[in-house]
C-alpha cells in the first residue's frame, strides 16, 4: 500500500487531479418510484456509430471533462462499442438524443456501469432517477452477483449522493491524475469553466 503523508502536494502545469470513489451493490435493491411525468424513453443502440456515440458522449461529458473514449482510436472504440457484452443505451427526450447508458458485462457475473450521464437540459427533472430504475432493471436481469460503478470528482456533484441513495455502497477511493483533456485537444477548451485549467 502507497504511504502518503498528510499534506499538499504540487502537482505539474497542465495535471488534473480527481478523487474518484468507487460503489458496488450486490443485490437489487427495492423500487425506489419513478418521479411523474417523466417523458424520456431509453434505446438500446446496437453497433453503435462511432461519429454518433462520439458525439453523444461530447453532449452528456464535456460539461464533467470526461475524456476516456475520446482517448480512443478508432479501433480502441471499436473495440469497446462493438463488443456485444457492452450494452449502450441512450436517452431520448425532447426529440434528441440527451443520456449515455453505458453497461459493461465482460467481466463474469458482474456489471460496471461505465457510463451513467444525462446533458444539462435535463439534470434536475427527475430522469436521473428514472435511469437508475431502467439501469437496475436491465443489469438485474442478467446473471450478475455485483453491479458497480466509479464517480470522481469532476462529475456532477449529485451524483456520488445520488449513487448512495440508489443502493451503492461505496467502498475504496483512487487518485486520478490526467493530462487536461482540454489542452491535449480532446475536449473544447471552454468546457467546464468550473474546473480552471492550470
Ligand atoms: C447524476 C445524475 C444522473 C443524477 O440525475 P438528476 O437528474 O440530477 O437526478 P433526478 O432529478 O432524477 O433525481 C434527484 C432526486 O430528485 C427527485 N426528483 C427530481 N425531479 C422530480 C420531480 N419532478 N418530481 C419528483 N421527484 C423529483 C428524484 O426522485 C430524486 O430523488 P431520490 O434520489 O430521492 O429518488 C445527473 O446529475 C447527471 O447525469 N449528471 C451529469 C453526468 C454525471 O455526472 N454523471 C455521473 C457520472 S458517474
Amino acid at each position: 500500500m502507497l504511504e502518503i503523508a498528510d499534506g499538499y502536494y504540487d502537482l505539474p502545469r497542465g495535471t488534473l487531479p480527481n478523487v474518484v470513489t468507487f460503489l458496488e451493490m450486490h443485490a437489487c435493491p427495492p423500487a425506489r418510484p419513478d418521479p411523474p411525468n417523466v417523458r424520456a424513453r431509453l434505446r438500446r443502440v446496437e453497433h453503435p456509430e462511432r461519429a454518433w456515440y462520439r458525439a453523444l458522449y461530447h453532449h452528456v461529458g464535456d460539461a464533467y471533462l470526461w475524456y476516456s473514449r475520446l482517448a480512443l482510436d478508432d479501433d480502441g472504440l471499436q473495440a469497446v462499442i462493438g463488443d456485444p457484452r457492452v450494452e449502450i443505451y441512450a436517452v431520448h427526450c425532447d426529440g434528441r438524443d440527451e443520456g449515455l447508458l453505458e453497461l459493461d458485462f465482460r467481466a463474469s457475473e458482474a456489471c460496471e456501469i461505465a457510463y451513467f450521464g444525462l446533458a444539462d437540459a435535463l439534470v434536475g427533472r427527475g430522469i436521473g432517477r428514472w435511469l437508475m430504475n431502467r439501469t437496475l432493471e436491465i443489469a438485474w436481469a442478467h446473471p450478475i452477483r455485483r453491479l458497480w460503478v466509479h464517480t470522481c470528482t469532476l462529475d456532477h456533484p449529485g451524483a456520488l449522493p445520488f449513487y448512495m441513495r440508489s443502493g451503492f455502497i461505496p467502498y475504496k477511493r483512487q487518485l486520478e491524475f490526467a493530462r487536461d483533456p482540454r489542452l491535449v485537444g480532446l475536449v473544447p477548451r471552454d468546457a467546464a469553466p468550473q474546473v480552471p485549467m492550470i
